[in-house]
This record gives C-alpha cells, sequence and structure tokens, in this order.
C-alpha cells in the first residue's frame, strides 16, 4: 500500500476525501494533520476526529497541526457551516488527539521514510502553512516525500476566494509560496481539475444512497454543498475539489497533466495567492508541478461510487 498522510482542514469535502481514503486499501494512512483553514484548529481537529470515528477508524492517529497561517489573518471557508460539516450532527468524538504536533509527526515520518526508503505521499487538502513549517524546520525531509497531491491553486481558471484565488493557497500564500519553491515533486488539483467533476444533486442522491450506514451523514453533507451556481459550475452541485487528491493517488491513468514552475503571488493586495504556471519556460527555472488540465470525470465518479459503496458492505 501507498503510505500516505492527509493533511487537512476539514470540510465537507475534506470529509468525503477522507471517507473515501478509509476505504482504499491499496492507501496506508499513517496519520491525519489538521491545520486551520476552513474553520479554526479547535474546529478542523474535532472534525477530524469524529470523521475517523464516522469511517470507523479510530485507529489512525490524528495531529494538530498550526493554530494561523505564517503571517497573514486567518480567513475561513464560505461553504462548509458553522461546524465546517454542514448541518450534520456527528456523535462524540471519544477519540483523542496525539499529543505531538503535526509539524513534529510530519518531520520524524519524513525522516524515518528518507531512511528506510519507503518515500510519504503527502495528500495536502488545505492551507499549506504544516507543510511549510516541518519544511523550514528540517529541509531535508524532502527526500522523505515521494511527492506532494495537493489541492490548491487556479491556473486557467478564475479564482474563487478573490477574483485570482484558490482559496487554499489564499489562506496562506506565504506557505504556499514556500512548499512551491522546492523541489519536492508537486502535483496540483487545482480548479482547473476540480470545476470538471461537480457533484451534482443526482450525483450526491447516488453516492449517499449507495453507502449504508453512511447515507444520512454523507447526503445532509453533500446536499450542503450545492452551491446552486449554475452559471459557474454549469449544474447544480458543488466541486469534487479535495476527493480529487485521493482519485489521483488511486487512479493516476485518470488525469492528463502538464508540467510547469509554479509561483506564488504573496505581495500583492489584488492578486495575493495567485498560482502562475510558467507554461513556456520563460522563468528558466526546472519544472516542478505537474498540473492537472484534464479529468475523465465519469472515471472518477464510478471510483466514488465503488468506494463509498463499501460502507454498504460493513
Ligand atoms: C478548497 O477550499 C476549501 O474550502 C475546500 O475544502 C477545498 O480544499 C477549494 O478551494
Ligand atoms: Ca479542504
Amino acid at each position: 500500500a501507498t503510505p500516505i498522510i492527509i493533511d487537512c482542514d476539514p470540510g465537507i469535502d475534506d470529509a468525503i476525501a477522507i471517507l473515501t481514503a478509509f476505504v482504499s486499501p491499496e492507501l496506508e494512512i499513517l496519520g491525519i494533520t489538521p491545520v486551520c483553514g476552513n474553520q479554526p484548529l479547535e474546529r478542523t481537529v474535532r472534525n477530524a476526529l469524529q470523521i475517523c470515528e464516522l469511517g470507523h477508524r479510530a485507529d489512525v492517529p490524528i495531529f494538530a497541526g498550526c493554530f494561523r497561517p505564517l503571517f497573514r489573518d486567518p480567513i475561513y471557508g464560505q461553504f462548509h457551516g458553522e461546524s465546517g460539516l454542514g448541518n450534520t450532527v456527528l456523535p462524540g468524538p471519544a477519540k483523542k488527539i496525539e499529543e505531538k504536533s503535526a509539524v513534529d509527526f510530519l518531520i520524524e515520518s519524513c525522516e524515518a521514510a528518507a531512511k528506510s526508503g519507503r518515500k510519504i505521499t503527502l495528500c495536502t487538502l488545505g492551507p499549506l502553512t504544516n507543510v511549510a513549517v516541518a519544511l523550514r524546520m528540517k529541509p531535508a525531509i524532502a527526500e522523505g516525500i515521494e511527492r506532494i497531491v495537493m489541492m490548491g491553486g487556479a491556473f486557467r481558471e478564475a479564482g474563487n476566494r478573490t477574483i485570482t484565488s484558490e482559496f487554499n493557497i489564499l489562506a496562506d500564500p506565504h506557505a504556499a509560496h514556500i512548499v512551491f519553491s522546492t523541489d519536492i515533486p508537486i502535483v496540483a488539483l487545482s480548479l482547473d481539475a476540480t470545476h470538471q467533476v461537480i457533484l451534482t444533486p443526482e450525483h450526491a442522491e447516488k453516492f449517499s444512497g449507495s453507502a449504508g450506514r453512511l447515507a444520512k451523514p454523507l447526503s445532509e453533507m453533500m446536499a450542503f454543498w450545492d452551491r446552486n451556481d449554475v452559471r459557474r459550475y454549469g449544474s447544480r452541485g458543488g466541486p469534487l475539489h479535495d476527493p480529487l487528491v485521493i482519485a489521483y493517488v488511486l487512479a493516476p491513468q485518470l488525469f492528463e497533466t502538464q508540467t510547469a514552475r509554479v509561483f506564488v503571488e504573496h505581495e500583492s493586495e489584488l492578486c495575493m495567492g495567485q498560482t502562475i504556471a510558467d507554461w513556456y519556460g520563460k522563468s528558466g527555472k526546472n519544472p516542478n508541478v505537474e498540473i492537472v488540465t484534464k479529468v475523465d470525470a465519469k472515471g472518477v465518479y464510478d471510483l466514488f461510487l465503488d468506494r463509498l459503496s463499501r460502507y454498504a458492505l460493513e
């Protein structure tokens, strides 16, 4: 199985991504590291704990990440409701957070991976604060990272939080700048990709209807996710942003990519958080990001249906 760490800010689409990963034996989830993002840290941590219990995966350790972005004031998500998980009410959690911090966990795991040669895939579903701090403290951990498969950015698409910028990058543009300035291989599931896979009400009904004991929470979260913005998405529903990271790790053949060096605007007010791809090699810097340009949406929907329906077998 591929060893992964899920760095996230749950978040409805984070929750769907995590629940998909839980029932995918191809993945060995070493830990989950919530960060301040869609909601303050306290809530993303609580949501992560609750999602583990919901998925009957209380065995997966959770390490609390950074309280705040590196420099900017926090901004929170707009489409996840007050709890971060829509109107869904989940029990507990009885599960406890680990004592170790997310940054220490990232450092220790990647150092061990560098030694053993069993490199880790970092799946990042939120702002990149934890990963950036870990890299600043111990740059050599890059040796233990197979690649970062990230939900973040907007290249040919416009932004979703500001005119130019996608939420995960805008929420901590300095952290994103640090991560994109390394030579760690990155796969970016940006809005260019995620806007190709809309969770329409029909898909929501099919997915949740097939998910056995998870039917109720999933249908509640998925209904909350409906943006009702047909002008932008071409249909009702909302983009399956974070779940695409897990789908990519499971089935990369469903995705087409184009490679480029990526830069993050972290100084301008107007364009703060914009991700800029050097498509034609103008910067003279080596390309470090595989930007997903095309998604086999049908293949991805089938994959999610296959995975989520496994909850009906439990
Ligand atoms: C990203 O922002 C968050 O609100 C979602 O969870 C996703 O990670 C999409 O821009
Ligand atoms: Ca997220």
